[in-house]
C-alpha cells in the first residue's frame, strides 16, 4: 500500500518524529482516532481502515471533506493548477484577502476554498497557518517563484485512503470527537503545545491555554477508564507532568523551529504519554 502524507505543513506537524511516535502506538486496536489531526502525519503513516478525524480548523477540514468528494476533489485539483499557473505576489495577496469581505467569502464554493487554503499554504511564509482577531488569514507572501500544490501523486493517494476506508471526518471540540470512543479503540491526541513560559490565564494565541489541557487530561482519564489505548504528545513541561503523572511518560528529543522566523532550529524535550505498556518499545 502507498502511504500518503500531509498536504499542508502545520504547525507542530509530527512528521520529524513520526519513527519515535510509531513506536508507541498499541499493536492492535478498533477505530482509531485523531482530534487534533492537523496535517495528519500520524493518520497518513498508520492509514487506518476505521477512523475518526477532526480538527477545529474549519477550512483545514473543508480540505480533507474537499479530497473525499469525487466532484469537489476533481474542482479543486483544477483550480490548483490555475493558482500554480497564476502564481506571483500580487496573485498570492489577491487571494489570501478573499477572506476581508466575509459575505463574499462564505459564498465561494468550498472546493474554491479548499484550494485557496492549499495554495496559501505553499505559497505563504514558512507554511504558517495564522489568522487574524477577525478570522483573516494574515501571513505574508513565502517568495517562492514557484509553488508545486499536488507533491507529486499525493493528493491523488489522500483521496484513495479517505474513500477507500471508513473514514469519518468531523470539524468540532476534541471533547466532542471522542464521546464515542469505545473499549479497544485507539485515541492520539496532538494538542497545540504547552509551554513553561506561558503562565495561568496568559493568552495563547490559538486559544488553547493551560485550563484547555487540564480539560484535555480529563478527557483523557475518562478515555483510559473507557478501556481505550491512548497516546497524548505535547512539551516536556511541568504542568504536562503533573497532569499525567499516573500514566507512563517518555521524554523524546524532537528538532523545531524554536523561533518566529523558522531559521533557528534547535532540540527540544518533548513527551509521549501513553496509558499503557507498549511491547515495540521493549523489543
Ligand atoms: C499541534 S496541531 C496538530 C498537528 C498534527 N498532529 C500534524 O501532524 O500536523 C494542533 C491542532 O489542534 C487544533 N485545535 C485547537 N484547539 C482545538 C480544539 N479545542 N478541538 C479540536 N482541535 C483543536 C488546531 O487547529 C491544530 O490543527
Amino acid at each position: 500500500m502507498i502511504k500518503g502524507k500531509p498536504f499542508v505543513k502545520w504547525a507542530g506537524g509530527k512528521r520529524q518524529i513520526i519513527d519515535k511516535l510509531k513506536k508507541y502506538v498499541p499493536n492492535e486496536f478498533n477505530k482509531y482516532y485523531e482530534p487534533f489531526v492537523g496535517g495528519g502525519a500520524l493518520l497518513f503513516e498508520l492509514s487506518p481502515k476505521n477512523a475518526i478525524i477532526n480538527d477545529s480548523n474549519k477550512e483545514l477540514m473543508n480540505v480533507y471533506k474537499c479530497i473525499k468528494d469525487d466532484n469537489k476533489f476533481e474542482a479543486m485539483c483544477k483550480e490548483l493548477d490555475h493558482h500554480e499557473t497564476m502564481h506571483s505576489e500580487e496573485y498570492y495577496y489577491k487571494i489570501r484577502n478573499l477572506d476581508r469581505d466575509k459575505k463574499k467569502f462564505n459564498k465561494i464554493a468550498d472546493y474554491k476554498r479548499a484550494a485557496r487554503t492549499i495554495y496559501l499554504n505553499k505559497a505563504c511564509f514558512n507554511g504558517l497557518y495564522r489568522v487574524n482577531s477577525k478570522n483573516e488569514f494574515n501571513v505574508p507572501f513565502g517568495k517562492k517563484t514557484k509553488v508545486n500544490t499536488y507533491e507529486g501523486q499525493n493528493l491523488g493517494i489522500v483521496y484513495s485512503f479517505l474513500n477507500y476506508n471508513n473514514i469519518t471526518l468531523l470539524s468540532v471540540d476534541f471533547e466532542e470527537a471522542v464521546k464515542d470512543a469505545k473499549r479497544g479503540d485507539f485515541i492520539y491526541f496532538d494538542p497545540p503545545y504547552d509551554s513553561d513560559t506561558t503562565t495561568f490565564n496568559s493568552y495563547t494565541e490559538d486559544g488553547f491555554d493551560k485550563d484547555e489541557q487540564k480539560r484535555l487530561a480529563n478527557v483523557f482519564k475518562e478515555l483510559d477508564k473507557r478501556g481505550c489505548y491512548v497516546m497524548l504528545s505535547n512539551h516536556n513541561t511541568t504542568l504536562v507532568n503533573e497532569l499525567y503523572k499516573d500514566y507512563n511518560i517518555h521524554v523524546i528529543e524532537a528538532k523545531r523551529s524554536i523561533n518566529a522566523n523558522g531559521k533557528k532550529r534547535g532540540k527540544v524535550k518533548e513527551v509521549i504519554i501513553t496509558n499503557y505498556e507498549n511491547k515495540k518499545e521493549i523489543e
